[in-house]
Parts: structure tokens; sequence; C-alpha cells
């Protein structure tokens, strides 16, 4: 039996502190040692949000033990790891830092190269863990910071499809939440307040849903729900409104996936079309069933990884580290933080006020 690959992964570029083991087995499968994820929401609850200087902070207190019950926990020695992968990029310079220097200091300390890698890479790939799945297929990563519809064909090789043009969806979630006065991250009690509403009751904007291809936008739903909450007073006018916002999500990623679909078949002549379903927002089992009843009328086959392969993890880290490592494609140890790193070089940015669909 051949020696294979033992890699660890850290993630810190937002508010999880994550570290993993990873290695593959005969087959090439990569497959999870150890996966400790940290979350901080006792954090930032109070303050609706992350709060980023609060984030990095407890990165700092947090990142070393994670490590080290990672590595404890995969039943492996710190001397066996061949190389240490962090997330580089994009997310919170101040987050990203903590992660990537820990990083850096563990693989000059053991001798062994670095990898710096593009968190939404891992995202990307994260359905690849513990299965056999081909390229290419389609993603749609939903979270609270992303919002992508990507045409995965393989290692480095994505062709983003769409992307929000403002607020990622579980951002929209969010502060749907909040102005209903739920807790952050208040995404998934939209999902139980909505379940005892009336989502006819509102009828809220659809920005950009007759152009602008499957590409997503929520800023003006979000201003919606905030002039109508304003209004309201009654719990039952509050699960009205988040079942409103929930039909009004559903219907426009009903139609942008179709157009996402579209594109994935013109792009990749597939018999066996593969649609993934990622990141946090992919919880919310009114999407889950939309996505799949629509995949099956479509023909698609549709993969929701499991939850904490989902949200943010450092699984999904070490698992891109692995397959570059194989590549011999390493880091030089002043690889810099990168708050903004697309996956797709050529894809143009799409952010803010003026950009035109
Ligand atoms: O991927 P994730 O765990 O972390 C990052 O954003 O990086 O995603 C978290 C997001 C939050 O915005 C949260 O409110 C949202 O996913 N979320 C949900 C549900 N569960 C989590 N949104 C809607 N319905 C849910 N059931
Ligand atoms: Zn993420």
């Amino acid at each position: 039996m051949s020696k294979k690959p033992l890699i660890l992964g850290i993630e810190s570029s937002c508010d999880e502190t994550a570290a993993s083991l990873i290695t593959e087995n005969e087959q090439g499968i990569p497959v999870v040692l150890s996966n400790i994820v940290s979350n901080q929401e006792e954090v930032h609850k109070k303050f609706g949000g992350v709060v980023p200087e609060l984030a990095a902070r407890s990165h700092i207190e947090k990142i070393d033990w994670i490590v080290k019950k990672a590595i404890d926990e995969s039943g492996r020695k710190i001397e066996e790891i061949d190389a240490v992968a962090s997330t580089a990029g994009p997310g919170l310079i101040v987050c990203l830092s903590v992660g990537l220097s820990f990083g850096k200091a563990i693989a000059s300390a053991i001798n062994k190269p670095f990898i710096a890698i593009n968190h939404l890479e891992g995202h990307a790939l994260s359905p690849k863990i513990n299965t056999n799945l081909d390229y290419p297929y389609l993603l749609l990563l939903i979270s609270g910071g992303h919002s992508q519809y990507l045409n995965v064909q393989g290692l480095g090789k994505y062709k983003r499809l769409g992307t929000t043009i403002d607020d990622a969806l579980g951002e929209a979630f969010d502060k749907t939440a909040k102005l209903l006065g739920i807790e952050f991250p208040g995404g998934p009690k939209i999902e139980v307040f909505a379940a005892k509403g009336d989502p006819n009751r509102y009828d809220l904007p659809k920005p950009i849903f007759n152009k602008g291809g499957c590409n997503l936008s929520f800023a003006g739903l979000k201003t919606a729900v905030l002039k109508i909450s304003k209004k309201i007073n009654t719990e039952q006018e509050k699960f009205d409104l988040a079942a409103s916002f929930q039909k009004t999500i559903l219907e426009i990623l009903y139609k942008k996936t179709i157009i996402a679909f579209d594109q994935f078949e013109k792009a990749n002549h597939v018999k066996n079309k593969i649609f993934v379903i990622a990141g946090g927002v992919a919880a919310n089992k009114q999407i889950r069933s939309m996505m799949t009843n629509l995949c099956e009328e479509k023909n698609f086959h549709s993969i929701f990884p499991p939850i904490n392969l989902c949200g943010d993890n450092a699984a999904m880290i070490a698992m891109v580290g692995l397959e570059k490592f194989k590549l011999k494609q390493f880091n030089k140890l002043d690889f810099p933080a990168k708050p903004r790193w697309s996956l797709d070089e050529n894809a143009m940015f799409l952010k803010g006020a003026g950009v035109k669909l």
C-alpha cells in the first residue's frame, strides 16, 4: 500500500475557526480524518452581524487549540503531515491573516510545503469529499457571504455563470430576520416563521428577475421588507412577511436556476447532468424541495452535500490542498491574504452601483 498524502487544512476567512486533516483512500477518494469547526455566533449575535475585529480576536484565541484538536482527533502525528493548506481569500483580511499566518508557521516549523487556498474553491470542490463525483458539474453556492452559479470543470477550472450583484442570499435571510426581531444569524428561523405564515400576503420585488442572465440581486428585496416591517405589529404579520420573503426567494432561484441549467448544458455536452447545492442556505427545506423537483423536471441529478461540509469548514480547504499537493502546486511563505479573489479570473466584477447587466 503506497503512502497517501496527509494534509492539514486551516480556515478563518469569516466567523468560523476550523482545522481538518484529510487523506485519500486506495481509490483516490478524499477521506476526512478530523473536521473541527468552532463558530462565533455568541460573539456576534448582539451586533446583528459579524464584527471583523471581534472575529479576528476570537480566531487568535482559538486557532492553536483547534489545530491541535484536529491533529489529535485524526489519530496521526504532526510529523506525518505532508503539507499545510490555509485559506488565503476571499474574506475579511483581519480574519484571513490569522489562519494564513498560523498555517505558514506550522509549514515552516515542520519543513513541509505550504499551499494557499481560495475559499470558494473549497466550497466548489467540497462535494468530492468521500465520493467519486466526476467533473463537470453545476454548483449553486448560497451562504452568508456568497451566492454564485459555477460551472465546475476541474481543479482550477471554473466558469462563473452568475453571481449576486449586491447581498449574498444568507445575508438577505439574516437581514430580514433582524427586521423581524430575530437574533443573528436568523436565516434558519425565517423558515420556522414562514411555515406559520401566508406567503401571498405581501407582494415583494424580484430584482433583475427578467434580465441579467443567472445573476442575482437581493438588496431591493431587503429594502421592501424594511418598509413593510415598520408597519407591522402582530406576530401573524411577521409570519406572513417571512413566508412572503421565502416564497419570493424560491421564485427567484427557480427562474435563475433554469437559466443556469441552460448555460451549463450549452457549455458541457454531458449525459449525466449534476447540480450541487452547497452553502449554509442549502439547509433550507423549502429551497431543497423546490430544487429537487426542478432537477427531476429538467433531468438533472441533484446533490446536497452534508450540512457540515456545506457551511464553512476546513475539510474543504484541506481537500483542495490535497489535489494541489498531488500536482505539486505549492506557494511561497510570502503569499498575501486576498480579501477579493475571484475563482474565475475572466469573470467581470459585478458589485455596486452602476453595474450594467
Ligand atoms: O455557509 P455558511 O454556514 O457560512 C457562511 O456564510 O460562510 O452560511 C451561513 C448562512 C447564514 O446567513 C444563515 O442564516 C444561512 O446560511 N442559513 C439559512 C438556513 N440555515 C442557515 N438560511 C435560510 N434557511 C436556513 N434553514
Ligand atoms: Zn464560505
